[in-house]
């Protein structure tokens, strides 16, 4: 009688995690949860490295705390080099009646990613007290991902200009063992079949029968079935901040001149010593000074942020940036027609 009753409750627990499971990404503060998380995280590493501290003389401390900050920085790495990875998977609540994600749920499963690469790549800017603002989305769709499937969004830099910063993310999917074997034997298949020395050349993920392969594929093997183009401001109070100065702030840069020594944590680029001086000189408060405004009255040959993303860096900017501009001027352009 006893074991009934808990058998039933049993399976009434086991249903109800089931379905919250299945609607995991539309629970109550669900999206809450995912998005401020690694703020939170972030918060509390900060907090357990402050108990840590105490450890330390007194004196020691400041440097110590300072050192830990700099260690989160992405000291010497080149923007378009930053990719930030997002995991995820397929709820039921995201997909459509075909069992597929529904692909007006792409916009709000990229909100997460968007704050997570923000915290990673941007720590100093929002230390400083910046937000960023979301002003444009535009999305192309290729393929559809079914139920259950595990995500990944990849967020990367695509281009900047003096006020937008337009970060590209790829919704990719990794091949699952079925679609890698039947990739494989079709790619046999084809090398034997013509043997003209060309073909001659492991079998890779662009080889998949007809029906399997997709339409455009990570250097991975990864499959992208949807990228996204977000225009973003980034804004201290009401004043926009050039991205230019802000990725400079973090520690980004073109390459070494000497590709033996390149740039890192121990020998960061050279401009990073300006940016040291500015947190040095009075915190958070000193670098939200010189974000809003502060820089403009730095000499125009002085202006150190421009030389830390120039040569490759600029050239890599402005290709992209033919890309990503006409899909905003587009859509600006029905702003005032009718
Ligand atoms: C979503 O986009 C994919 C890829 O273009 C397409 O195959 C699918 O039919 C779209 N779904 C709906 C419901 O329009």
């Amino acid at each position: 009688m006893f074991s009934d009753i808990l058998c039933a409750d049993i399976l009434y627990y086991c249903a109800a995690a089931a379905i919250l499971g299945l609607f995991a990404h539309s629970i109550p503060f669900s999206w809450h949860f995912r998005l401020f998380r690694p703020l939170v995280f972030l918060k509390i590493r900060l907090l357990l490295f402050k108990a840590e501290l105490l450890l330390y003389p007194k004196d020691k401390r400041s440097e110590i705390e300072q050192m830990w900050l700099e260690s989160l920085y992405p000291l010497g790495v080149e923007p378009f080099d930053r990719e930030v990875v997002y995991k995820t998977w397929a709820t039921l609540d995201d997909c459509d009646f075909r069992l597929h994600i529904s692909n007006s749920s792409y916009a709000k499963n990229l909100d997460a990613c968007r704050l997570k690469s923000a915290v990673a790549s941007l720590p100093g800017f929002i230390r400083a007290g910046g937000w960023i603002g979301l002003g444009g989305l535009h999305f192309l769709f290729l393929s559809e991902i079914p139920l259950f499937a595990r995500i990944e969004q990849r967020v990367r830099f695509a281009s900047w200009d003096n006020k937008w910063m337009y970060v590209i993310v790829r919704v990719v999917t990794l091949p699952t063992a079925a679609q890698k074997k039947k990739g494989e034997r079709f790619a046999k298949e084809q090398t034997v079949r013509e043997d003209s020395p060309s073909s001659i050349h492991g079998p890779s993920i662009l080889e998949l029968p007809q029906r399997f392969r997709p339409d455009a594929v990570e250097p991975d093997g990864a499959i992208v079935h949807c990228i996204a183009i977000s225009d973003m401001v980034m804004k201290i109070g009401r004043v926009t901040v050039p991205p230019a100065l802000a990725f400079a702030c973090e520690g980004f840069s073109k390459p070494s001149p000497d590709p033996s020594a390149p740039y890192s944590a121990t020998k960061p680029p050279p401009h990073w010593k300006h940016v040291q001086a500015i947190w040095k000189s009075g915190g958070a408060k000193a670098m939200r000074d010189f974000l809003s405004g502060g820089w403009k009255s730095v000499p125009e040959k002085e202006k150190w942020w421009d030389d830390a993303l120039s040569g490759p860096v600029e050239s890599k900017r402005l290709d992209n940036l033919k890309m990503v501009r006409g899909i905003r001027a587009g859509m600006e352009g029905f702003k005032h027609s009718s």
